[in-house]
């Protein structure tokens, strides 16, 4: 039990992020699948989205992200006990934390992945609130990064509007209770509704010896059934934030922002008037970046920290969700770097 010294929670102090150079607008799918500007902008508030290059792999992003978040924080790679990368399109299903971690040259910290598809920078960022609020660790980069162009269907409309790609990153440091930056939080699955939305191992044999046959590896393109998907996000969204925010004694009058995961307009729209939140006070950049599955959330801060419209002691009530299914909330109050200005 705590007596009231060392550490009791995670101040979020720094953040930064990365995109592919090339942008593909919804007129230029036009051109390989049979959709319009119209449809897409109207169901999912989405008019663009990055994708990466040959030369942009997912370390590459991810690490421009990490330096970034570093930088802003004000903090060295020496300074880092634990990078966690949220990411469902590692470089490599060993691990492409560790890639990150050699990139930056971060040699004092243990890095590795963790997957939550469009949950999984949410459940890292809890994960690290763990470590950080413990006492275990100190400092910590916590990585939002995704690379679905590999993985979705180019000439399935219904799907490949959606997805784009992006990385970024938040620096979390261990602190007292009066800088805690993580209030609350509250995290399900429900792998009964699995095939929702997968990106599954295919179902790819080939003989071994002696009459054995052994499993080939590689993964078939996006599945989602999008009604489905679409359901479960504004049912169990609004239900989980109702739960942290009765849980937490908060009132959604008190919230400065609405930080959700970006996976279509309507979705954020449909909680924010669930809770009476004004529209203007749920960020998004749907319309620039698409859903970039686990870098949404910081992406969307990154952008809203930058541009000044998160500002140091801003509470924010954040919601991923997505495949697994998995999701979550978690109440922010976002720090800002160490000597920034608190209002
Ligand atoms: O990050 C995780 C999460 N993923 C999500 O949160 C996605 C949740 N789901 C959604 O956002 C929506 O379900 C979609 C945006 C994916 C689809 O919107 P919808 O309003 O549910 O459309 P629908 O699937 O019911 O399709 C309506 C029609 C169909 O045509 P018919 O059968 O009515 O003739 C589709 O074939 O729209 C057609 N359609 C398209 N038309 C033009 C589907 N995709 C497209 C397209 N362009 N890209």
């Amino acid at each position: 039990m705590r007596v009231g010294i060392g550490p009791f929670g995670m101040a979020l102090v720094g953040c930064g992020s990365a995109v592919p150079a090339a942008s593909i607008s919804n007129q230029q799918l036009g051109e390989r699948v049979e959709t319009s500007d119209e449809w897409i902008r109207s169901r999912t508030g989405i008019g663009a989205r990055r994708v990466a290059g040959p030369d942009e792999p997912l370390t590459c992003l991810a690490s421009r992200a990490a330096q970034l978040a570093l930088d802003h924080a004000g903090w060295t790679a020496d300074d880092l006990d634990l990078i966690l990368l949220a990411t469902s399109s590692p470089d490599d299903l060993f691990g492409t934390a560790p890639r990150v971690q050699g990139a930056l040259g971060a040699s004092r910290a243990v890095a590795f992945d963790l997957t939550a598809a469009c949950s999984g920078f949410l459940f890292a960022l809890i994960t690290a609130g763990q470590y950080l609020g413990s006492g275990a660790m100190g400092r910590a980069l916590v990585i939002g990064a995704d690379q679905l162009s590999r993985w979705v269907d180019w000439d399935d409309r219904s799907t490949c509007v959606l997805f784009g790609d992006g990385a970024a990153a938040v620096a979390v440091e261990a602190c007292g209770a009066s800088d805690n930056g993580l209030l609350g939080f509250r995290m399900r699955s429900d792998g009964s509704r699995n095939a929702c939305l997968t990106l599954a191992q295919l179902d790819r044999h080939a003989p071994l010896l002696g009459g054995l046959t052994a499993q080939q590896g590689g993964f078939a393109p996006i599945q989602m059934n999008g009604q489905e998907v679409y359901k479960f996000a504004v049912r169990e969204v609004p239900a989980i934030l109702a739960e942290l925010l009765e849980a937490t004694g908060t009132t959604p009058g008190q919230l400065d922002w609405l930080l959700l995961h970006q996976a279509n307009q309507r979705i954020l729209d449909a909680v924010a008037d669930r809770f009476a939140v004004p529209h203007a006070q749920v960020l998004s950049n749907l319309a620039h970046y698409g859903n970039t599955s686990a870098a949404t959330i910081p992406l969307m801060l990154d952008e809203a920290v930058k541009d000044g419209r998160v500002q140091p002691g801003h509470l924010l009530a954040s919601s991923g969700f997505g495949a697994g299914l998995s999701w979550g909330a978690a109440l922010l109050r976002w720090s800002g770097p160490r000597g920034a200005a608190q209002p």
